[in-house]
């Protein structure tokens, strides 16, 4: 079939709404993204030093899916001229992509810049820039340099000042190009999901301890490389500089689950709050929940390690707009002896919560169960929470196990999510000004391997040269750029 076929094909087996038409805000900006270790490969190239991902899948291969690693992944190290061509014909207004610290500071720390890896990144930044395509660029998408997690990585309170420097050599070679940064993609994965149960690399279980300790530090390295741009960049470059949380919604199984929920919803707040509340410092009833079940269980201080009254002044207010990455949502019940806790993990274990989806909602590949609502529920919390703050929906997507390219079920989670993203904002004044869908090709998921496929284009990865063809989503969301509507 034709890919314009496959298009009036897909369309008309739309479900479509009353807001088919409506426009979005002028300003709008539409993107698209990918992470450095799920589309690069390269893993070894030039001066490169292993990351904790190619540490992870090739000495646990049996954590993955397909037993597959990242190190050929999509070729964009090499095929980068093709993913912005790509970019270009669907009409972005930006690409949102990360850096690979190792690629850029072999030795992890900064007494050493590879030459091929700022080369790799300024070509991409400027081919982006000739093609009308701003650059969003996220520091850390998971792939911390090995050596730095020989040193103990993100339980290591150095973290702060390594990444710190990392940021100020990042910002100093391409911020006068690059204005909207991101510090970290979701500290939940990096922290929580990471060390609850040592599925992702660096592959260490540490349940009650280290994802807190690596929340802290977190926190703390986040602020750090905030506050290097501010004293030192922002008065040439004047960009923005953020963090992206995942938030999964969350509302009760029924109504004696209430204050269960409110909880569960805290501490998906866990990063933010230090940022964006008034007070500083982590959600109080978290912190309140944390302490009180630490002293229990023979802690002689909180697990959840307190912020000094300076470290709550140095981590708040440090971020110029809220990034925000949506997939599914869950019901909140308490969970019971049966309750095995999986992703979309949000401290389950911790809260004794079980977070299940209504079996009304459309099941899409493994936890990705599509809820279009709730992306404008959760957008609506967090005004809620932190006031008109400038949010940018960072990732949105859906997966499949098949590689069609008439892709009608991907295409329709796009439609839905995009009417309420329109919606939050035209009826209920989010200050929602971006939308990024996840993503630009098919890529490495994980611990799925090659076996979940998000992108907009595919790639045949059995293909020595990647070839890459858009699908059907791919024409339905250049579609909406172009029109600026649904
Ligand atoms: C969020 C992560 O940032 C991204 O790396 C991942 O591929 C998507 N979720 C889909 O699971």
């Amino acid at each position: 079939m034709r890919a314009s076929n496959i298009l009036v094909f897909v369309i008309s087996a739309l479900t479509l709404s009353s807001c088919s038409g409506r426009k979005f805000p002028p300003g709008f900006k539409f993107g698209a993204a990918t992470a450095a270790y799920q589309v690069e490969g390269a893993w070894n190239v030039s001066d490169k030093s292993p990351s904790i991902w190619d540490t992870f899948t090739h000495d646990h291969p049996e954590q993955i899916l397909d037993g597959s690693n990242g190190d050929v992944a999509c070729d964009s190290y090499h095929l980068w001229e093709q993913d912005i061509q790509l970019a270009k014909d669907l009409g972005l207004h930006f690409y949102r992509f990360s850096l690979s610290w190792p690629r850029l500071l072999p030795n992890g720390f900064a007494n050493h810049i590879s030459e091929d890896g700022s080369r790799y990144y300024n070509n991409l930044i400027d081919g982006l820039i000739a093609n009308g395509i701003e650059p969003m660029i996220t520091l850390f998408h998971w792939d911390l340099p090995q050596n730095l997690q020989d040193l103990g990585g993100m339980t290591n309170p150095l973290i702060a000042e390594w990444f710190g420097a990392y940021s100020r050599v990042a910002y100093t070679l391409f911020g006068d190009r690059v204005k909207t940064w991101s510090t970290f993609n979701e500290p939940l994965a990096i922290c929580d999901v990471a060390y609850e149960g040592g599925k992702l690399a660096p592959g260490i279980a540490s349940p009650e301890t280290g994802i807190y300790l690596c929340a802290k530090n977190l926190m703390i390295a986040h602020a750090t490389s905030y506050r290097i741009y501010n004293e030192e960049f922002r008065a040439k470059y004047n960009g923005k500089v953020g963090i992206v949380n995942h938030h999964v919604w969350f509302t009760p199984y029924s109504s004696e689950y209430e204050e269960l929920t409110h909880l569960t919803r805290d501490l998906g707040f866990l990063y933010s709050h230090p940022i964006y509340s008034e007070t500083g410092g982590w959600p109080p009833s978290v912190e309140a929940f944390v302490a009180s079940k630490s002293e229990k269980e023979g802690y002689s201080t909180s697990r959840l390690p307190k912020f000094t009254a300076e470290e709550i002044e140095f981590v708040k207010g440090t971020a110029d707009y809220y990034g925000f990455n949506y997939y599914t949502s869950r019901l909140v019940r308490e969970a019971n002896n049966s309750t095995v806790f999986a992703w979309p993990s949000n401290g389950n274990a911790e809260l004794n919560v079980e977070l299940i989806p209504d079996p009304n909602w459309d099941a899409g590949l493994d936890w990705l169960v599509s809820y279009p609502p709730g992306i404008r529920a959760q957008l609506n919390l967090i005004r809620e929470y932190y006031g008109n703050v400038e949010i940018i929906i960072t990732e949105n997507g859906f997966s499949t196990s098949t590689d069609e390219l008439d892709d009608v079920t991907r295409t329709q989670y796009f439609r839905d999510h995009l009417e309420q993203v329109l919606l939050a904002n035209t009826e209920d004044g989010v200050n929602v000004t971006g939308y990024t869908a996840w993503s630009l090709i098919d890529n490495y998921e994980w611990n799925s391997g090659y076996t979940s496929r998000f992108g907009i284009v595919r790639v045949d990865f059995t293909d020595p040269l990647r070839s890459r063809t858009p699908r059907a989503s791919a024409e339905y969301y250049a579609d909406v750029i172009r029109h600026h509507s649904l």
